[in-house]
């Protein structure tokens, strides 16, 4: 399989917003874009994204996963950026409309199809750094995938970083291109430097996320992670994990913790993490990279509660658990 999401779909449904309004959307090809050199986006990065899946099952069937959800998070993204408000009907009619014309090409579990709605600010004017795109352009491009990390089930290494942050803190919730440019120095050295496949971002010691993926500690019954502020991003992986988790028993404590306690803990034998997120799904962690000196996670090896709750989701995704939450949407 070609590496994740440099394959796409021909076709797109697009739509505008101008004269205070969404014209009706179109399915356009999806190579190209036309819009200004001047435009908002270019200079400004007024732009937000999403990325959900659209999984097929043995029936036939194609089911797009938390599809509300994510349109949700994306007309968040839309005000704080404060971007023209989407119309979160006719985005869900494009999405279905998009991923409706390939549904022949939705590979077959462990593959989906990537759905990646994105948003941006097309007014051109270059004076306008401190004001809102009075214009924009929404588009929902498609990418056949298979597993994200290609090593599948391999432990990753992480390391902590303290002194830097992923973003600015009031924009951690936004799925924002900036964000990412943010985290991209940072990733990129501690690939080099240190062989680590993430950064897990800390700053003054608070356990925050990776530049892709939220993190979940597990801690036998436990599972610890941040409490929903600006800082991070809010997954639907993440909720969708702890949402399982609880209903099989487990206790779930979202909370500030700090590096100490992280690496405290990481050291007893049954201790795991994982990062989750739409690409990642649940994705066993196994060392943790500090001050130059490596720790293992709990064992090391990929945990098995860690490995439970990624085929709990899975098996939901695929259609081979029952769907209890109402997540699945036909295409
Ligand atoms: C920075 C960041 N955090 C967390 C996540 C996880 O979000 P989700 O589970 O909605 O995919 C992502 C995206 O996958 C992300 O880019």
């Amino acid at each position: 399989m070609a590496a994740f999401g440099t394959v796409f779909m021909p076709k797109m449904a697009l739509a505008t917003f101008e004269n205070n309004s969404w014209t009706t959307s179109s399915i356009v090809p999806s190579d190209k874009l036309e819009f200004h050199p001047g435009a908002h986006v270019l200079h400004y990065s007024s732009t937000c994204f999403e990325g959900l899946k659209a999984f097929k099952h043995e029936d036939g069937s194609v089911n797009i996963f938390r599809m509300d959800a994510n349109i949700q998070r994306m007309a968040q993204s839309t005000n704080l950026l404060f971007l023209p408000a989407i119309n979160e009907a006719q985005l869900a009619q494009m999405i279905k409309d998009t991923v409706g014309l390939y549904l022949d090409d939705v590979p077959s579990p462990p593959g989906s199809m990537y759905i990646r709605p994105t948003h941006i600010g097309t007014e051109p004017a270059i004076g306008k750094a401190a004001v809102s795109s009075e214009t924009s352009l929404l588009y929902v491009l498609l990418s056949p995938v298979g597993d994200y990390f290609a090593v599948g089930a391999k432990p990753l290494r992480l390391l902590l970083e303290e002194d830097g942050m992923r973003c600015a803190p009031h924009m951690g919730m936004i799925k924002s291109g900036g964000n990412y440019a943010s985290a991209l120095g940072p990733i990129s050295r501690a690939r080099k430097e240190c062989n680590a496949d993430q950064i897990l971002f800390c700053p003054n010691g608070d356990v925050q996320e990776t530049g892709a993926a939220n993190f979940i500690l597990i801690d036998g019954n436990e599972i610890i992670t941040k409490a929903l502020d600006s800082s991070f991003l809010h997954g639907i992986t993440r909720d969708s994990i702890l949402t399982l988790a609880r209903d099989a028993g487990m206790t779930i404590t979202e909370r500030n913790f700090t590096v100490d306690e992280l690496l405290e803990r990481a050291q007893k034998p049954g201790t795991e993490a994982a990062l989750s997120g739409t690409a990642a799904v649940l994705t066993p962690v196994g060392t943790l990279i500090h001050n130059g000196k490596e720790f293992p996670v709990g064992s090391g090896e990929p945990g098995k509660t860690t490995l439970k709750l990624r085929q709990m989701l899975n098996d939901i995704q695929w259609g081979k658990a029952e769907d209890k939450y109402g997540w699945l949407e036909k295409a």
